[in-house]
């Protein structure tokens, strides 16, 4: 992965023998490190929370496990989980091989999870299915296009709680001339006012205002 500049993002290592995940690494610091700052109490209350872009559940289960701890807490995990990292998108099929397979490894590694309600679908279609002003957490973590990104975050903007936070990942990530940043900026411009900024780092945080 890192002949990609994929930066921080180290895939974790899947074991071929069982398709579990058996090394962690360092690859999920990123969200860990994000959730402990913006809950520096881990929350006890009902959460919703939201992942766009699940992959093999890694991520689900950092959320599920940090977020979820109220029995009525949800977190639906977004993702065509399809094989491709992008359908029909040669900019990103690079990485169209480590998707083969990924809905397999995601229901294996999160079936000890009823909490975590897979979707599988591409986000366009399944965000505007949630309900509105009802999400308190999401994670854009999906197609990383500047044009889809843009996209996850209106849409989800509009299923948030006052208070909700979104922390999209990647926002520093560039490859084959895409900028994830751009689409997260023009987000943010278009909707100043509206929204706290948290922080800026290779993730970025919003509260909804
Ligand atoms: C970077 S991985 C997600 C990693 C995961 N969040 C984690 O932390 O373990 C990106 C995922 O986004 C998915 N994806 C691509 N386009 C998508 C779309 N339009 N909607 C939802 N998911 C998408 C891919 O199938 C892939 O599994």
């Amino acid at each position: 992965m890192n002949n990609y500049n994929l930066q921080k993002k180290n895939f974790f290592t899947i074991n071929k023998k069982s398709d579990s995940i058996i090394n962690v690494k360092n690859s999920t610091d990123n969200l860990s490190n994000s959730l402990k700052l913006l809950y520096p109490i881990i929350p006890q209350s009902k959460m919703i929370c939201v992942e766009v872009g699940s992959f093999e559940g890694e991520g689900s289960i950092i959320i599920n496990n940090y977020l979820c701890n109220n029995n009525d807490s949800k977190l639906y995990c977004i993702d065509p989980f399809d094989d491709e990292y992008v359908k029909g998108n040669e900019k990103m099929s690079f990485w169209d091989s480590e998707c083969k397979g990924q809905l397999d490894r995601f229901r294996n590694n999160t079936k000890n999870f009823s909490k975590i309600i897979e979707c599988k679908e591409i986000s366009d279609t399944m965000i505007p299915k949630l309900e509105e002003n009802n999400i308190d957490f999401a994670y854009i973590d999906g197609d990383h296009s500047p044009e889809q990104v843009y996209k996850d975050a209106v849409n989800i903007f509009k299923k948030m709680k006052i208070g909700g936070i979104i922390l999209f990942d990647d926002y520093l990530w560039e490859i084959n001339g895409m900028k994830t940043k751009i689409g997260i900026d023009k987000f943010l411009d278009e909707y100043i006012g509206k929204y706290k900024l948290l922080f800026k780092n290779y993730q970025l945080a919003i509260s909804i205002i």
